[in-house]
C-alpha cells in the first residue's frame, strides 16, 4: 500500500509535533508539517534524527504562516509538485493569549481568530483540490475543551467554538466527496503554548501543569505523543472510516 501523505499544521511543536512523530513510528505515513517560526523546526528536526535516525528523513518541515494566503498558495503548489495529492490534513497550528473581556485588546482577539479559526478554514480550502485526490482523505481539527467550558481566553474559547462549528459544516459539505472531518478537544496538554504566547515562563508553565494534576481523574495532564497523536491517527485512517463530524474529547476525564 502506499504511504499516506499527511499535512500537519503546527508539526514542529506540541501536539502537532507529537502526531509527526507517532505518524512515523506507526509507518505508512508521510508527514508534511507546515509551521510558522525556524526555531521549533531546527529543534525539531533534530529530535527526530536523534529519536528516529535515517527514518526521520520522511518527515518534511516546511515553514509558514497559515494567515497568510501566499504562504498557503506556495505550500499548496509545493504539495502539488512533490505528490499531487493529500491523503490527510491535521489542523493543529494555534496560538493563545490569556485574558477575559477586560484584558484583551482587538488585536489579541484578531490575531486568535486568524490563525486559529481562518487560518484553519483558509488551508482546508487551499488544500481541497488535493485532498479530493487523495485516498480515503481525512481532516482532523484541534479544537479544545474550552470551545464548551470556560478556558483562560475569551478569543481562544470563541474561536475554539467556531472550530467545532466548521468541523460540523465542513463534515456535511465534503462527505460527497468522501472526504471525512473530524476535531479533537483535548485538555491541559504539555506544550509550548503558553510559553510561545509569553504568558508563562517555562517555571511557570511547569508549576501551573503540575497544580493541575490533582483536577484531573486519571491524576495527569496528557502529552502530545502519548495521549493525542494515537486519537488524531486513528481519525485519519481507516479504523475510522464512517466517523465524520464528530468531536472527541481526550481530556483525561475532566469534563466528566
Ligand atoms: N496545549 C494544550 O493544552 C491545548 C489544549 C487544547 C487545544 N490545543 C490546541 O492544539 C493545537 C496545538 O497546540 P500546542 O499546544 O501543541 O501548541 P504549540 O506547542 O505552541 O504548537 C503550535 C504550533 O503552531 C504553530 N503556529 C502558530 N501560529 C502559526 C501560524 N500563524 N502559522 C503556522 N504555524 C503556526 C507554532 O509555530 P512555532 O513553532 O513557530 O511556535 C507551533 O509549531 C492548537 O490548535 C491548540 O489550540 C492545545
Amino acid at each position: 500500500m502506499m504511504d499516506k501523505i499527511v499535512l500537519i499544521t503546527g508539526g514542529a511543536s506540541g501536539i502537532g509535533l507529537g502526531t509527526v512523530e507517532y505518524l512515523l513510528e506507526q509507518g505508512g505515513y508521510v508527514p508534511v508539517s507546515f509551521s510558522w517560526g525556524a526555531a521549533h523546526i531546527e529543534e525539531a528536526k533534530e529530535t527526530l534524527r536523534m529519536n528516529y535516525g535515517d527514518a526521520a528523513d520522511k518527515a518534511l518541515f516546511l515553514q509558514g504562516d497559515v494567515s497568510s494566503g501566499a504562504d498557503l498558495q506556495k505550500l499548496y503548489e509545493e504539495l502539488d509538485t512533490r505528490f499531487g495529492h493529500l491523503d490527510g490534513l491535521v489542523n493543529a497550528a494555534g496560538i493563545i493569549r490569556l485574558g477575559g473581556v477586560e484584558e484583551q485588546t482587538l488585536e489579541d482577539w484578531e490575531r486568535c481568530f486568524k490563525v486559529n479559526l481562518t487560518g484553519m478554514f483558509m488551508m482546508t480550502k487551499t488544500m481541497l483540490p488535493l485532498l479530493k485526490k487523495g485516498t480515503d482523505p481525512s481532516i482532523v481539527n484541534l479544537s479544545s475543551m474550552a470551545s464548551e467550558r470556560v478556558g483562560g481566553s475569551i478569543a481562544y474559547s470563541a474561536a475554539k467554538a467556531g472550530v467545532d462549528a466548521m468541523t460540523r459544516y465542513l463534515a456535511k459539505d465534503l462527505g460527497k466527496y468522501g472526504i471525512r472531518v473530524n476535531c479533537v478537544a483535548p485538555a491541559a496538554v504539555y506544550t509550548n503554548i503558553y510559553v510561545t504566547s509569553g504568558d508563562y515562563t517555562q517555571e511557570g508553565y511547569d508549576k501551573w501543569s503540575e497544580d493541575k494534576v490533582s483536577l484531573y481523574p486519571l491524576g495527569r495532564i496528557g502529552y502530545p505523543k502519548k495521549d493525542l497523536a494515537p486519537m488524531i491517527e486513528f481519525l485519519l485512517s481507516d479504523k475510522s472510516s464512517w466517523t465524520t463530524g464528530g468531536r472527541f474529547l481526550v481530556d483525561g476525564g475532566i469534563s466528566a
